[in-house]
């Protein structure tokens, strides 16, 4: 048989999608499992979301629709766009995809081709190398230290000629951070001065608990608009993960790609799970997300009671990224999370996956009692 691509065969599976899996076989084989593995919130879809779905079928909505999504959807996101984040764009210049995810996905496949580099802050999302690479370009990973967040410094020392675009993340996931507007500010002098394009991935964006909205590095002014996508979707804010609707909002020239791309791959995202999102947008089930701050005080501060664990607050997302070196002795995290579930029942992502190899990774999306529960479990496996 000839070789399969080495493309696809070079790309790494996502490891937190397959401890899910583990997670979830253990749970089915009657094992109790206190997972804190879970990338997505807890708390039950916005009613007018399955409203409109239900609304979407008994109307007989069962064509194809425009690949970038039905006019009503994307005048919805138009204006959450406005609303939140102070950019004007046009209907035509948002697609509708199939997750933030994919929405990334078209974004890369259309900025990026071989011999490119494109500038990764780790801590990382897993996903963002692996879909870097199948472009054909090369993930530049660059590790952001005890900030967590790339600083404009680390930006102009990684970049070179082969420099085509730089993903920021903000809150990111695993860390947390999110980006003041003069860390943009000052991160946005180093893209334009480079001539680079920004990924910017906001899908955490409603998971803030400080003061004031997420700034997005594409409002700082007309060059920073014409130079970057931004991604978002309504997977975390509305708890809609399974629905698959993201979208992405960039300048012309990149959206005809993104819908040129989309149309010879997937078309159109369900018709239903559209119609949906538009329901999710009107309702978003902002006391549910705002509950979010209260677990997050509760998993810090019963995190770094357990001696040797070190862990910033962090102002995003829902998920806290300790460093556990002083924890590790001459176990990798990966044997540490393993040790950890095989006694305890407790499930943490390794930070490996995430090009941080001495944190892990805990979701505190999940019910207090549990979260509680967990991290008691935690300190007598640290004890122990
Ligand atoms: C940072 C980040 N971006 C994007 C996504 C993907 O979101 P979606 O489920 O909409 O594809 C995730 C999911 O975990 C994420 O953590």
């Amino acid at each position: 048989m000839k070789p399969l691509s080495t493309r696809a065969t070079t790309i790494r599976p996502s490891p937190t999608l397959s401890l899910n899996a583990q997670l979830a076989a253990r749970g089915a084989a009657g094992e109790e499992v206190l997972n804190l593995s879970v990338g997505e919130p807890d708390f039950p879809m916005p009613e007018l979301a399955r409203d409109y779905a239900l609304k979407a079928i008994a109307e007989g909505r069962n064509r194809y629709t425009d690949v970038g999504g039905v006019p009503e959807l994307r005048e919805r996101i138009k204006r959450k766009l406005a609303e939140d984040n102070g950019l004007e764009y046009a209907p035509g210049d948002i697609v509708v995809a199939n997750g933030a995810k994919h929405a990334l996905f078209n974004a890369f496949l259309a900025l990026c081709e071989d011999g490119d580099e494109v500038v990764v802050p780790a801590p990382y999302w897993v996903t963002y190398p692996e879909q870097v690479r199948v472009t054909g370009a090369e993930p530049v990973i660059v590790p952001t230290g005890a900030g967590l967040k790339l600083t404009a410094d680390q930006l102009a020392a990684a970049v070179t000629p082969r420099t085509k675009a730089v993903v920021l993340s903000s809150p990111g996931n695993p860390t947390g951070a999110t980006y003041s507007r003069s860390e943009l500010e000052a991160l946005a002098e180093v893209v334009v001065r480079h001539d680079l394009f920004v990924v910017e991935d906001l899908i955490y964006e409603y998971f803030h608990y400080d003061d004031g909205a997420v700034p997005s590095i594409a409002s700082l002014g007309p060059e920073l608009k014409d130079r970057t996508v931004v991604v978002n979707g309504v997977s975390k804010s509305c708890a809609m993960t399974g629905w698959r609707v993201g979208y992405t909002a960039a300048p012309p020239e990149i959206a005809q790609l993104i819908r040129r791309l989309q149309g010879q791959a997937t078309s159109n995202v369900s018709v239903v799970a559209q119609y949906a999102a538009i329901g999710a947008m009107d309702d978003v089930p902002w006391e549910a997300i705002k509950s979010y701050r209260d677990r997050r005080d509760l998993a810090h501060q019963r995190l770094t009671a357990i001696e040797g664990v070190r862990c910033g607050l962090p102002t995003g997302a829902f998920y806290l990224f300790p460093d556990i070196s002083t924890l590790l002795g001459n176990r990798t995290t990966d044997e540490f999370c393993s040790e950890l579930l095989a006694e305890q029942g407790v499930g943490l992502v390794p930070g490996s996956g995430f090009g941080a190899p001495e944190h892990v990774r805990l979701s505190y999306a999940v019910a207090p009692s549990v979260l509680e529960t967990a991290l008691d479990r935690l300190a007598t496996f640290v004890a122990g």
